[in-house]
């Protein structure tokens, strides 16, 4: 294929798995994109087909994980990440298996027990069918995090919940929440605790679904507790953790999201590419005009420059190495570029930019939620900010 990317920068394993995955993304993703976007479609079958393709399921060992797990597992055989390429094409397909893997399973991979493992990433047995989601927002607080006002009150062998999550992506379909509660109040941020939820349950209630400029195809939705009561044994790792888990997991998502914004920002170069190729003004092809080729000559250098650094925190994170900063940084660069490509894409498309009938319209729309969810990029750059003042030791 008319592949832009730069495979022969990877291992030979990689490029064989980066190539499978884009191969599924084009037979199966990029026919439905449109539809799923414009009629507000959960991609059901194609979630499904995804799980039971070899390098979206090749991690896990079913004994411990069951097949549920395998899911979305996006690694190959060494346990490697591979990042970016199953989330091109299909923007709402990218969200919805970014956060069932790195902010649901994540978390349960890293400090689940066994046992919770077992029961909790595999609730009803049915396998590739379900997802699981994450609920640390709330109506009141988004970027300050550590603000929770959802309790979770001691009930003897069960904890109590109580209060709002909003924006929860996969809030609809999910069969299981990571939700961040307050255990105790009077401990800030060191009273948080992570729950797993399973769904539906008594005491939950989801709001509407939102109506969104992009993503469409994936649900958002508030998760509204009333005396919801969560079997003790749910608590993920110890009581008070749960900022720290959330944070820690929202490390590794930034990372997804990406590689979802990368798989935004080479679907507009290609589209860019293959419009300017084939359309004619004054008497030339637009590929020959130095103002188009300068457009380009940006996009691909900001598109280089994200995927850089997107590789760089999933080798860091691969490698056990810190990676806080370096996820930012990949976030930041690649929604920036996200939104930066599928600008001048529409712009070199003139007209046909502009409508439905050219995927264009839909990755500007797509690449829009990057700058925002997992952190905006104004939280990027703090984090990004303070991580470098503390390597300085200032
Ligand atoms: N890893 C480990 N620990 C961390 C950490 C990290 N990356 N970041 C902070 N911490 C720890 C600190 O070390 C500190 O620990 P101690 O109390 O032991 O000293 C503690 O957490 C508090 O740290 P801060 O004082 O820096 O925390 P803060 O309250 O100032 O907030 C923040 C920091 C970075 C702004 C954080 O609140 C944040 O990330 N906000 C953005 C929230 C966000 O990204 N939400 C995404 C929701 S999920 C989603 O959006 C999914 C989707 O769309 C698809
Ligand atoms: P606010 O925190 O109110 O921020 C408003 C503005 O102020 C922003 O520009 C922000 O950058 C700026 N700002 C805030 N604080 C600072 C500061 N200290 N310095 C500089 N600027 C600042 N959350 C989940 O938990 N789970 C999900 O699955 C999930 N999915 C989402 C899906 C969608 C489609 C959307 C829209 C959101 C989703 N979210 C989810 C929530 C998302 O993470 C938050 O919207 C995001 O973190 C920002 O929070 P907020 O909307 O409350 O904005």
């Amino acid at each position: 294929s008319r592949s832009i990317a730069s495979l022969s920068a990877l291992p030979e394993t990689h490029q064989m798995l980066q190539k499978t995955c884009r191969d599924f993304a084009e037979a199966e993703l990029k026919p439905v994109a449109s539809k799923i976007d414009r009629e507000h479609l959960y991609p059901k079958d194609q979630i499904k087909k995804m799980g039971g393709t070899r390098p979206y399921g090749s991690l896990c060992s079913r004994r411990v994980w069951g097949n549920w797990t395998r899911l979305f597992s996006i690694r190959n055989r060494d346990g490697r990440n591979i990042q970016g390429v199953p989330y091109y094409l299909c923007a709402s397909t990218g969200v919805i298996m970014s956060v069932n893997n790195s902010l649901y399973l994540g978390p349960l991979m890293e400090w689940g027990t066994t046992e919770q493992r077992r029961n909790l990433s595999s609730p009803s047995r049915t396998a590739t069918k379900y997802v699981g989601c994450f609920a640390l927002s709330e109506p009141g607080n988004g970027s300050d995090a550590g603000a929770a006002s959802t309790t979770a009150k001691d009930g003897g062998s069960c904890f109590i919940l109580n209060g709002t999550k909003s924006w929860i992506t996969n809030g609809y379909e999910s069969e299981a929440a990571v939700v961040l509660a307050t255990t105790d109040k009077t401990q800030k941020h060191k009273g948080i605790s992570a729950l797993i939820v399973p769904k539906p349950i008594e005491g939950l209630e989801l709001g509407k679904k939102e109506d969104k400029l992009g993503i469409r195809g994936s649900s958002t939705c508030a998760l509204m507790f009333d005396n919801c009561k969560v079997p003790k044994e749910n608590l993920l790792g110890q009581p008070g953790f749960g900022f720290k888990i959330a944070m820690k997991t929202l490390d590794a998502g930034r990372i997804g999201i990406a590689s979802q914004a990368l798989g935004i920002a080479q679907a507009s170069l290609e589209v860019a590419v293959d419009y300017a190729s084939k359309r004619q003004a004054f008497g030339k092809s637009l590929l020959k005009l130095q103002t188009i080729q300068n457009k380009l000559a940006d996009m691909a250098l900001q598109l280089e420059s994200a995927r850089l650094l997107t590789w760089r925190a999933a080798w860091l994170k691969d490698n056990k190495m810190p990676y806080t900063k370096e996820a930012a940084m990949a976030k930041l660069a690649a929604s920036e570029a996200a939104t930066f490509l599928s600008h001048q894409c529409i712009q070199i498309l003139g007209g046909m930019g502009y409508v439905s009938d050219m995927p264009a319209e839909r990755h500007y729309r797509d690449a829009r939620i990057t700058e925002i969810y997992e952190g905006t990029s104004e939280i990027q750059r703090l984090v990004i900010a303070g991580n470098l003042i503390k390597e300085l030791g200032l």
